[in-house]
Formats: structure tokens, C-alpha cells, sequence
């Protein structure tokens, strides 16, 4: 009788670790976040994010063509426009940087690559806010009808995933809704479902110089909840969403394994700006190996239950083999 008494037998060495590991993290899991500006030739790395940079649309399309070799095919694209005003209106307009950079990557790459867009309001407001500020509250359904609209530009441009972010309530229905009538059909929707009012999107606020005023406590979620993000996973699926997605990562694998067990959709996970500058800095302070944390990390997110991780990291993890 085998009572499975000596787990360490299947420790043994690298080649039979290998054989019995339950978990893997490829390329093909992984997608690539962008932050687009306006103009050409741009590539500037951003202060907060060592290793991450602002590209313009044509300095995308070599940074993609680069990710492509290394079997990143999924890139998710934020946007940062110029003009900013009380309804975000550059994140609606046809010729919006994000849309601009979507027909160019399109033209270049075809369906060699996925191309998912963020959709929220945040970078397009002089306030910071993902929805309309109306006498100091963020008023839910007048913010939806832009971000539907949103939706349906970048799916005119090309988006193959659009992926709403600013969790006011009705969103994905309103979006579905809009795409078909306009004949999108096949144009998926990956929810942020379980997004939380976060202090790790730090560094990505500072990249998108979308700080809000005062703060997102009335629309994202309670960190101190775990049964209402399998709420509203439940009711982004009702609504139409294809995939759902919990961010952050780290600090939520608790809400990524139940979620995974609530679902049958592939289910997305956020390994944020925070998450990410926290490791780039111990690393570069000679506080930790940054190969086995970048793999630990991406791993545990994986064993939580994610099938698809957003990561700053991938690049460069598979550029020198930490994965
Ligand atoms: C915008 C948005 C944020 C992130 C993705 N989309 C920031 C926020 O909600 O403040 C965070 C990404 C990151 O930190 O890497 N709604
Ligand atoms: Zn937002």
C-alpha cells in the first residue's frame, strides 16, 4: 500500500521536480500593458515603473513586433491623451491616441496578435475620475452611455478585447448592447469585475497622471470584502462579459481562487504597477533575487487560479529565461 508517506521522493532532483510540478507560467498566458501618448518617435520610461515606458504608435508597433518574438501576442493598451476635460470626450474621438496606435498595429500584425484596450475615463478627465463627476459624486449611468461609446471606438479601430475598468455598475451590459447594434459581435469584453480601491495602482497613476481627486472608495471595492467580488463577477457575466478579471494580484489570491471556483470563463488576474515597482526596487536595492520572486510571484497567481496574468514583467522574464 502506497500512503503517500514520502513526498520527498518526488523531490528528489530538478528533472523530477519538473515531471510532477502542478503549475506553469508560459508566454502564452501573459499580457503585455502599453501606455500610449500622443506624437512620434516617443519611448521614455516612466519614473515610477523602471522598465516601463511611454511609447508613441509607432514606437508600439517595434515594441510589439520585439514582444512577438518572444511569444507575448496579447497587449493591452492605455491610453494617455493630451486633452483632458470634465467628460473625457479624447476617449470617444475616432482619431484618440489609443485608436490611432490600434489601426497601426492592426495593419502591421493582423490576427498574429490580440489587442486588448483598456476602457475607462480616468487618463481623459481633468478630475481623475473613471466616471462623470457631478457635484462631487460619480454618476453611474451618464458614465456608462461614454464608456459604451468608448467601447465601440476602439472596436471600430480594432480592438479584439475591450476591457472595461472604471467598475461603475451596468457597464458590460451597456457595452454588449452597443457592439452588437453596431455589428461587433465577435468583439470580446474582459471585465475588471473584482477591481479594489487599491494603494498598489500608485506608480500607474503617476504614469498615466491620473491621481483622482479625492479618491475611487465610491465605485471600486472594499478591500475588506471577498464575498462581493463573487457579486460582481456574477453579474458581469450576466451582463455578457467573456472573460473577468481581479486586480490586484498579490494581495487578492484569495479572491483569484474564488472566483475560480465560481466561474467557467477564464479568469483574468491584474499583477499591478505597485506590485510590480515593489519588486523592481528590492531587486535593484539587493534585497531579493529578482528571477526567483518574478517566478514565485507569477506562479502563486497561477495556483490561485488565474488563467491569463497582465504583468509588467513578462518581457523581460522571458527575455533571460526566469520563466
Ligand atoms: C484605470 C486603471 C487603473 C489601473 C488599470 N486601469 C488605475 C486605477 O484604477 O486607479 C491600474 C493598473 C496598475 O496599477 O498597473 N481605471
Ligand atoms: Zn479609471
Amino acid at each position: 500500500m502506497n500512503l503517500l508517506d514520502r513526498p520527498r521522493r518526488l523531490r528528489v532532483n530538478p528533472v523530477m521536480r519538473d515531471l510532477v510540478a502542478e503549475t506553469d507560467v508560459s508566454a502564452r498566458r501573459l499580457i503585455t500593458p502599453h501606455f500610449v501618448v500622443e506624437g512620434k518617435g516617443v519611448r521614455h520610461e516612466i519614473g515610477a515603473m523602471p522598465g516601463v515606458y511611454h511609447v508613441s504608435a509607432d514606437t508600439l508597433v517595434d515594441e510589439v513586433a520585439g514582444d512577438l518574438e518572444l511569444g507575448l501576442k496579447t497587449h493591452l493598451l492605455f491610453g494617455i491623451p493630451e486633452h483632458k476635460d470634465a467628460h473625457g470626450t479624447a476617449a470617444v474621438a475616432d482619431d484618440g491616441v489609443v485608436n490611432v496606435a490600434l489601426r497601426k498595429l492592426k495593419e502591421r500584425f493582423g490576427a498574429d496578435i490580440i489587442t486588448v484596450t483598456d476602457v475607462c475615463l480616468c487618463a481623459y478627465t481633468d478630475h481623475g475620475h473613471c466616471g462623470f463627476l457631478k457635484d462631487g459624486v460619480i454618476v453611474n449611468d451618464p458614465s456608462v452611455g461614454q464608456l459604451a461609446k468608448m467601447a465601440l471606438a476602439h472596436a471600430r479601430a480594432g480592438a479584439d478585447i475591450v476591457s472595461p475598468s472604471d467598475m461603475m455598475d451596468g457597464r458590460v451590459g451597456a457595452i454588449r448592447e452597443l457592439l452588437d447594434d453596431e455589428g461587433f459581435v465577435n468583439t470580446s469584453i474582459l471585465a475588471y469585475s473584482a477591481k479594489y480601491a487599491s494603494a498598489y495602482y500608485g506608480p500607474f497613476r503617476d504614469a498615466c497622471s491620473s491621481a483622482p481627486q479625492g479618491d475611487r472608495k465610491s465605485y471600486q471595492m472594499d478591500p475588506r470584502n471577498g464575498r462581493e467580488a463573487v457579486l460582481e463577477t456574477l453579474l458581469d457575466l450576466q451582463e455578457g462579459a467573456d472573460m473577468v478579471m481581479v486586480k490586484p494580484a498579490l494581495a487578492y489570491l484569495d479572491i483569484i481562487r474564488r472566483v475560480r471556483d465560481e466561474v467557467l470563463c477564464p479568469v483574468v488576474c491584474y499583477n499591478v504597477s505597485g506590485e510590480y515597482s515593489l519588486v523592481k526596487n528590492a531587486a535593484k536595492a539587493g534585497l531579493v533575487d529578482e528571477a526567483a520572486i518574478v517566478r514565485e510571484n507569477l506562479l502563486a497567481m497561477r495556483r490561485a487560479g488565474s488563467d491569463l496574468i497582465i504583468t509588467y514583467h513578462g518581457r523581460e522574464a522571458l527575455q533571460k529565461g526566469w520563466i
